[in-house]
């Protein structure tokens, strides 16, 4: 198996009406842990880092990393820039040789989104990668900054904007947002039906960290064919890292994977979630 695109794995899950996961990594052992719970779920998954997480962790350093996993695994994987900032950076993934980029124009105007896009579309198809871009503001903010208000997709401008723009995915905001929520979601069901009625790109699901599995199913029933997990990822990082220091005999190589197996066990969950085999 090998690097894929986004486009590739989103024609799967669109035949088989499943959604992909797409998880943020941060450094070797979440690169490990996600390839990890692909293999033993025999699931292509998309493996990702937002520009913002590039602080403390280097495209230079983890992108190489990433893309050595996904073409060593025996699963397909799509490396995946998220919510890219600047053209800069998605042009320098794309050389890494990363299969999908997002540059992130939620936060222009309409139309600034729609060119702004429509170079990434050009330049990303140079290197036969697959391009997401999102409509509407999704709530909170991946990197801990002030919190984005959310703005909910209208259907209509869905539509125009990936005919427009030729996008291969089309990140949504219905009422979800990055990070932890303050009190369980109630994602807006009724605009995703409408968007999804209109719109025959396929469709992102932002901030998936508390999300029941029973939202995710009823999204992935409406059009959702991506959905990204970060926080849950982090959290596991952290969890695995304070239960393993508990231990006075533990020492690096045990942290290390344990680390990796705090990230696949939770990523094997949402997986499985996404196929549309368990309610857990
Ligand atoms: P969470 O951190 O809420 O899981 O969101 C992930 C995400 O949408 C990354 O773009």
């Amino acid at each position: 198996m090998s690097i894929v695109t986004l486009k590739e794995l989103l024609n799967i899950a669109e035949n088989r009406e499943i959604a992909v996961g797409a998880f943020s990594v941060g450094n070797m052992e979440m690169v490990l842990g996600a390839i990890k719970a692909a293999e033993k779920t025999n699931t292509p998954i998309i493996i990702q880092i937002a520009e913002v997480r590039l602080k403390t962790s280097p495209l230079e350093v983890i992108g190489p990393m990433m893309v050595a996993a996904a073409k060593n695994s025996t699963v397909d994987v799509c490396v995946h820039l998220d919510h890219g900032l600047n053209y800069e950076t998605v042009e320098k993934a794309l050389e890494i040789g990363f299969s999908s980029v997002m540059l992130d124009g939620s936060l222009l105007s309409f139309e600034d989104n729609i060119n702004l896009t429509k170079k990434v579309v050009e330049k990303a198809r140079k290197y036969g990668a697959s391009v997401e871009a999102e409509l509407g503001v999704v709530g909170g903010n991946e990197g801990g900054g002030k919190a984005h208000v959310i703005q909910c997709t209208d259907p209509e401008a869905a539509k125009e904007f990936c005919e427009r723009t030729g996008v291969d995915a089309l990140a949504v905001a219905i009422g979800n947002a990055h990070g932890h929520y303050k009190t369980q979601p109630e994602l807006r069901l009724d605009i995703l039906k409408e968007i999804d009625n209109v719109c025959s790109t396929p469709l992102v699901l932002h901030g998936g960290t508390g999300i029941t599995p029973e939202t995710f199913q009823e999204c992935i029933r409406n059009g959702i064919r991506k959905i990204n997990i970060a926080t849950a990822s982090f959290d596991a990082v952290v969890n695995a890292s304070r239960k393993t220091l508990q231990d006075d005999k533990s020492n690096y190589f045990t942290l290390s994977s344990n680390i990796a197996d705090g990230v696949c066990e939770n990523i094997e969950n949402h997986i499985k979630i996404f196929n549309m085999q368990i309610l857990k």
